[in-house]
Formats: structure tokens, sequence, C-alpha cells
């Protein structure tokens, strides 16, 4: 009953716009994908950049796309990120909107995204990472936060299970696979949420790891108290990174401590019996995130550029 999901690449990279298309036209990719995974995951397609370039247009074709894929092959699929403080385009963050303005306009997004979905989107990350490390909501950043205060948390989940009742409607961020500050901030938010009857359904841990920092133990612990709230929970958006040396390959140690980071975590969702779904970030260096955004490390995905499997893709397969 577990999905195991991957990143579909495309839609470009903060400072890589220059993907050949937005769902890569590369067979080996396309039937790796279609092979090895029963969920995916547009990794750019259904943000609002993206989506929804200019007030009054909307760009469906690049997620339909991924979307008609997860159909000829049974996957099923997860949306990303419905209220985010990035990756929003410049006509809704430099459009000096008023907060009439600013509801109306997200809950016609929501509505008009969520409900050309509706019974193809399985999941949706409604929220995403609302909080910062320190655990504070996002109130400078955050567009909606800072307009319109922390209610409109609410509010689009609500918008969200109208336009799609039966879609599982995620809150997500990364740095809370274990219990902390943050993940403790989003506890309490959830509880919050649900007292008030607001239709939140799961808590997604990105697991954005770096084998630097040291894997978060308690990571079982923490998704079973989510998933004692009553809540499904998932792993959205896993990779490991690590820093590379000047020969720019990874070291054998480095990958066996990769390979056993994956399989920690794959190990706490499966011993947690609401863990839905375990998605990784891409599933080859070819079209990671990785090197782009940290300077110096990479190889952070189940195959390198050339689709060789890592020992992390021997360990999913033996865990499961
Ligand atoms: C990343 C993508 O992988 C990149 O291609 C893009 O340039 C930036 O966003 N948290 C999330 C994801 O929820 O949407 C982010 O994806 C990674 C961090």
């Amino acid at each position: 009953g577990l999905a195991i999901g991957s990143a579909v690449a495309g839609g470009g990279h903060h400072d890589r716009m220059d993907y050949p298309d937005p769902f890569p036209n590369d067979t080996r990719y396309r039937e790796t994908l279609a092979e090895q995974f029963s969920s995916v995951s547009p990794e750019n397609q259904t943000k609002w950049a993206y989506v929804h370039p200019a007030r009054d247009e909307y760009n469906f074709g690049p997620a339909d796309d991924i979307v008609e894929f997860a159909r000829e092959n049974r996957q099923m699929v997860r949306g990303n990120a419905l209220l985010w403080h990035s990756q929003n385009p410049s006509w809704l963050e430099d459009g000096n909107f008023t907060p009439a303005e600013l509801r109306e306009i997200l809950k016609d997004h929501i509505q008009t995204v969520v409900g050309h979905y509706k019974g193809k989107v399985d999941h949706w990350d409604v929220a995403n990472e609302v909080f910062d490390d320190e655990a504070n909501l996002r109130f400078q950043e955050n567009i909606w936060l800072r307009e319109l205060g922390m209610g409109v948390i609410a509010d689009a989940f609500r918008w969200a299970h109208e336009a799609d009742p039966r879609a599982t409607l995620f809150i997500n961020d990364f740095n809370t696979e274990g219990k902390n500050a943050k993940s403790d901030a989003y506890y309490e938010l959830v509880r919050t949420l649900l007292e008030d009857d607001v239709p939140v359904h799961g808590f997604g841990v990105q697991g954005h790891l770096s084998i630097e920092y040291g894997f978060p133990g308690d990571m079982r612990e923490n998704l079973q108290r989510f998933a004692d709230l009553g809540l499904e929970v998932a792993v959205t958006e896993m990779d490991v990174r690590m820093v590379l040396d000047d020969s720019g390959e990874p070291t054998e140690a480095q990958l066996e401590q990769q390979a056993e980071y994956y399989r920690m975590a794959l190990e706490a969702c499966m011993a947690v019996e609401s863990c839905t779904s375990f998605t990784v970030w891409s599933f080859t260096d070819k079209y990671s995130w990785v090197p782009v955004v940290f300077e110096g490390e990479g190889a952070a995905t189940l195959m390198s550029e050339t689709f060789t499997r890592r020992p992390a893709f021997g360990e999913l397969r033996a865990a499961l």
C-alpha cells in the first residue's frame, strides 16, 4: 500500500531555465520513471510561476503531460504547492494588491488549479514551508501570511477541499523529519487546525538530508505523533546530498552512508501505518536540483547522471 514516488524534472531550476522541455524528452528517464515508481510529483510544473504566469492566464500543459503519463502508468500524483513563499510569479509578488484582492486571487488560484486536477492529483501540498528553521511563521517572506495573516492557512485548506473533496491535503516542510522546534511548531499548528475542523489530512516531511548533518534518529517517533493525530504522513522530497571533493565524484564511503540514510528514512515511514507515500526528489543526478542550489554538493539521488544505480537504490529495494 505504500506509494514510491519521484519528482518529475522540468520547468527550470533557479538559474538553469535552459531545460530542453518541461518533462524531459528522455526515453531512458521516462522508462525508468514508469518502471520503478508508483507515484509522481511534478517538480515545478504545478507551482504558481509555471501554472499561473499572468493574473488571467493559466498554463496547464506541462503538468497535464505528467498527469497523463501517470494515468498511462497507473501512478498516483502529488501536487506542490498552493500556498508558498517561493517560486511565485512577479505579477503576484510585485502587484501591490489589497488584502481583499489577494484573498480573491488565492481562492481563484486554488479552486482553478485543484479543480482542473480534480480526481487526477491525489495529494496536494496545500501549505508549504510556512515555518522557518527557528519555528517562526514566515510573516515576512510569505506574501499570504504577510498580507492576510495566519488564518489564510485554514482558508487555503478549505478552498482546496471544496474544489476536490477527495484529494488528500498536506502541510509540508523540510527539516521536520525528526523532533525539533520546527516539527513541534507544526504539531501545534496541525492540532489547532484539526480542532477547528480544517480539512488537513496529511503531514509531509520533505527529507532533503545531507550526510554532513547526521540522520534524524527520531524520525519514526516524529511521524508517529502526527499519525496519532489522525493524519496520513509522507516523505515527499527525499534526497541525500554530500560535499564532493575536487574530483566531483562521491567516494564509496559517502555512498554507503547515503544508502543508510535512504534506508533509515524508508524504514521510519514503513514503521508508521499511515505513512502512505515515499517520494524521492528526482531519481537521477541528471536532473537533480542539488548541484544547482547547494554549491559543491551533489550525488544526492539514487542514480548517477548516466543512470548507474547507487548502493541506495539496492538498499531501498531490499527494505521494501
Ligand atoms: C525545487 C526544485 O527541485 C527546483 O527545480 C526549483 O528550482 C526550486 O524548487 N522544497 C519544495 C520543492 O517544496 O518544491 C523544491 O523544489 C525544493 C524544496
